[in-house]
């Protein structure tokens, strides 16, 4: 059962057309195909089956040419129906009948509040008729839709909609066309009683276009922003890619139940309505922010991914790592580029590099999977995004977009591959990417590891540097790649020392081409550097290693021109304070902070020259996760200690700061999603965040804490002071959490908010919450929105009460697992990867995990996602 890149070979058959007919009913729903299709083989040499491929469909009826087909013409299977001996090219037409209710996995055809609606990528179409449910095979659809009109007033699918009208009974009809030929994971259709928000736009060319965002009644006053987004999603891939929209219409649908962000389908985009839905009182300004980013990528989808697809699933981040490159790309024009930097490399950090650590550690481009809906990673779309961004910095903005006008050109409507998408960028610009596509091919996070040497006769300075890259599953030994190094030398004022390489002209930043494992690079003619900085603008995926002194990494905090290590050098500095202080508490000491650091801190927070947004991201320290990446064996309640210390070490030195800070940027204006009013209540709240390790001791500090929620005129300062008083033992915990209920209790998005805030509690009851919670009427197991609310951020975002020393939260895990399983593997095999993680921790915690996988493995009917994910876990 594991598919592998190397098989791939061509379909032995095309289907050129296809014609879908569905009678829509949400426990019983007939689907009617008719398939135009042609044999794409060398029939002389024998002519080959055509094995179609389906899931859970009942066969009510199949005919070739008009022809019942007889019984020993074709057999069925769980998962195909195979044509034995068909003809050179012929019509296909079948019947299948389908239950969309029972539809728990939401893949294929399923009911979302009363909402029919489609998720076909990967392998969903499968569920809805049998076909050749690949990305290679592309064709034009036509799709008629009936269903009741009461209930189904609003019947879309891809394309335009070129007939409609009533029929009898209360049924109603209407007739889809779409004239670009897609795979079937494009396809989509939606039914159901939906408001609608519309917009009418122009293309640069002239074309207007019209802008449709359908939600449930009542929301519609919350697509307002998703609307703009739209339209500056538009314009931007006009203006910055030269890429217009090619349809009259784009249609965009809310819905409650998804299991990803959101889906590209032709001209018809289906989004978990947590993307598309926001007001002042409901969303916080990160909801604001996800949906520019996920409004902009189903958006851009439509070049990079349906006018030019994937040949096979192996290739899934030609669509996505570029996509997510692009929509990065959108949101730095829109908002501040440095920040936007910060924010991509922490949640790369984050998601990416323990992925690469562990286990599941896959390329780029993966070799092989058993369940492909398991590589919907943070590999595959973030460092696929970072892979594209180092091609863009080696090619240069106008480089970057000549190669993708050649991609283009090239391969307009064709499904192809990574390479030729490397290809296309390499003859635009005439130069050799071969060893720059390692990074497809290659999985782990190279470190790489710098010295710098300064001879003060010659006036020299020499760079040594090493690559390696750990092995990973199936990938014992590495190959060097070629790293883009972005790096400045800072003299003693803190000003950039001017760099050549060879004869190249001197600038601030030099990009060093690391290619070979070891390598050496000599400037002459310089100053005593008193800092080097090290990948600036995270210029490559990697982790750098530098012996570093708290005095140089207060200097880069406080002087480099490049605002990404200003950021970074404040991160390492605390990072390496919190392993010293880990240290510390397990041998009962008091830790010692750095006063160095403690100034650095001060001078960040009290330059008026920095955007706000800026300082709140240097006021975050690393997480407990990214502290615990650097640790021999973690050990979580070292680390909580310590970061809990950090955070009131500084919080005592720059008490007066952040109290003046709080006050000062308290703001009376209305409420505006803006990037900079996002930016000032972000810093507000990070100077509140210090205020409140106060506020156990000190009544006037509770009393800030409760009056910023009381006086909440939006979602992000109520979460704000909500999320820090979840975390303390007191009465106005469970007040605030009550009135947060009374207030927002019928409102699901909301209320995924307060699950998971208390998911993440770190008082010691937490795990015992969440269990109660799972009985609140507002929770639901087969939502995937509750689920990864609650459950998923008890997992994922609790390290010291997921990792407790008796092993209840495993426990917890399992038991959950496998009950989710049988609802929706996709969303448990998703939560799974933290169990394994079990290699990093000390012995105990160790046997007590993979007793959890082992008792997930024993049971027998599990799901290929689940599987997957358990069995190369235990590894
Ligand atoms: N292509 C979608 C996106 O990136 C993701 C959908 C994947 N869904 C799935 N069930 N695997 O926007
Ligand atoms: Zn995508």
């Amino acid at each position: 059962q594991v598919i592998r890149r190397e098989d791939y070979r061509p379909p032995d058959y095309r289907i050129e057309h296809v014609d879908l007919a569905f009678e829509l009913g949400a426990e019983e729903t007939t689907v009617r195909s008719r398939l135009t299709l042609r044999s794409d083989h060398e029939r002389s040499q024998g002519i080959r089956p055509l094995v179609l491929h389906g899931e859970e469909l009942d066969l009510r009826a199949i005919s070739l040419d008009g022809e019942p087909l007889p019984d020993g013409a074709y057999s069925l299977d769980a998962d195909s129906l195979t044509l034995h001996e068909p003809p050179e090219a012929f019509t296909l037409e079948i019947e299948t009948a389908i239950n969309p209710k029972a539809n728990t996995q939401l893949s294929g055809l399923y009911v979302s509040n009363d909402v029919f609606c489609t998720q076909c990528e990967a392998e969903g179409f499968r569920r809805i008729t049998y076909f050749l449910d690949r990305p290679d095979v592309m064709a034009t659809y036509r799709t008629t839709l009936r269903a009741e009109r009461a209930a189904c007033p609003v019947l879309l699918s891809n394309g335009n909609l070129v007939e409609e009208g009533d029929l009898e009974g209360g049924r109603h009809y209407a007739v889809w066309e779409d004239p670009f030929r897609k795979p079937s994971y494009l396809f989509a259709l939606v039914a159901g009683d939906l408001a609608c928000n519309e917009r009418v736009v122009e293309t640069r060319s002239g074309r207007p276009v019209r802008l449709r965002i359908f939600v449930e009644h009542g929301k519609e006053g919350r697509t307002g922003y998703a609307m703009d987004v739209l339209e500056r999603s538009l314009r931007w891939d006009e203006e910055r890619f030269g890429l217009e929209y090619d349809l009259d219409l784009f249609n965009v649908v809310a819905v409650s139940d998804f299991n990803m962000g959101a889906m590209e389908n032709k001209s018809l985009n289906v989004f978990n309505d947590k993307y598309i839905l926001a007001d002042p009182e409901t969303a916080t300004d990160a909801d604001y922010a996800g949906i520019e980013t996920v409004v902009a990528h189903e958006y851009f989808h439509n070049w990079t991914g349906n006018r030019i697809t994937c040949r096979d699933w192996f290739q899934l981040s030609l669509k996505e790592g570029l996509t997510v490159f692009r929509d990065q790309e959108f949101s730095s024009d829109m908002r501040s580029r440095p920040v936007k930097r910060i924010q991509d490399v922490r949640r790369l950090r984050a998601a990416q590099f323990p992925e690469d650590a562990g286990p599941l550690a896959h390329p780029v481009r993966p070799d092989s999977y058993i369940e492909i809906n398991n590589f919907y990673t943070a590999t595959i779309y973030e460092k696929g995004a970072e892979v594209i961004r180092m091609l863009h910095g080696l090619l240069g903005e106008a480089g970057f977009q000549k190669g993708m006008k050649l991609y283009v050109e090239r391969h307009d409507g064709q499904a192809v591959t990574c390479d030729d998408f490397v290809a296309a960028m390499a003859d635009a610009n005439g130069v050799d990417l071969e060893r720059f596509k390692r990074w497809y091919g290659q999985a782990g996070t190279p470190e790489v590891q710098v010295n710098g040497c300064y001879d003060a006769q010659r006036g020299s300075y020499d760079l040594t540097v090493t690559q390696t890259t750990r092995p990973t599953p199936g990938q014992e030994t590495k190959e060097p790649l070629h790293i883009p190094l972005a790096i400045g030398l800072l003299d003693g004022q803190g000003r950039d020392i001017p760099l050549t390489l060879g004869e190249g002209p001197a600038s601030d930043t030099l990009v060093l081409p690391l290619c070979e494992e070891r390598q050496s690079f000599r400037f002459e003619g310089l100053p005593k550097p008193a800092a080097v900085s090290l990948n600036r603008g995270f210029s490559a995926p990697i982790t750098v290693r530098a012996e570093q002194s708290g005095t140089e990494r207060a200097f880069l905090m406080a002087h480099d021109s490049d605002p990404f290590v200003r950021w970074e050098a404040g991160q390492d500095f605390a990072t390496a304070l919190m392993l010293e202080g880990s240290e510390a508490w397990r041998a009962g000491e008091e830790p010692s902070v750095d006063p160095a650091f403690i100034e650095a801190t001060r001078a960040i927070l009290t330059d008026s020259r920095l955007e706000q947004a800026f300082i709140a991201e240097a006021l975050a320290l690393p997480s407990e996760d990214y502290v615990a990446e650097r640790m021999e064996v973690v050990n979580v309640e070292a680390i909580h200690a310590a970061r809990g210390a950090l955070k009131r070490a500084l919080a005592e030195a720059l008490r007066a700061d952040f109290a003046q800070l709080y006050e000062r940027l308290h703001d009376s204006a209305p409420y505006s999603p803006d990037a900079e009013a996002a930016g000032r209540r972000a810093l507000r709240n990070a100077a509140l965040s210090y205020l409140s390790v106060f506020a156990e001791a000190e009544p006037q500090e509770r009393v800030r804490l409760i009056e910023h929620y009381r006086q909440a005129d939006n979602m992000t300062d109520r979460m704000a002071a909500l999320r820090l008083l979840v975390d303390l033992d007191l009465p106005e915990r469970q007040e605030a959490l009550d009135d947060f209920e009374n207030r927002f209790g019928d409102d699901a998005l909301v209320m995924d908010k307060w699950f998971a805030l208390q998911a993440v509690s770190d008082l010691p009851d937490t795990l015992e919450r969440v269990k109660a919670l799972m009985q609140h009427p507002a929770f639901s197991l087969e939502r995937p929105n509750k689920v990864r609310a609650l459950i998923g951020s008890f997992i994922a975002a609790n390290p010291l009460r997921y990792h407790a020393a008796d092993g209840s939260g495993y426990a917890f895990h399992a038991a959950l697992t496998l009950k989710l399983d049988a609802l929706n593997p996709q969303v448990a095999a998703r939560l799974l990867a933290p169990l394994g993680r079990w290699r990093r921790f000390d012995a105990g915690r160790q046997e007590k995990m993979k007793a959890e996988l082992q008792r997930i493995l024993a049971v027998p009917k599990l799901s290929r996602d689940v599987y997957e994910i358990a069995s190369k876990a235990l590894g």
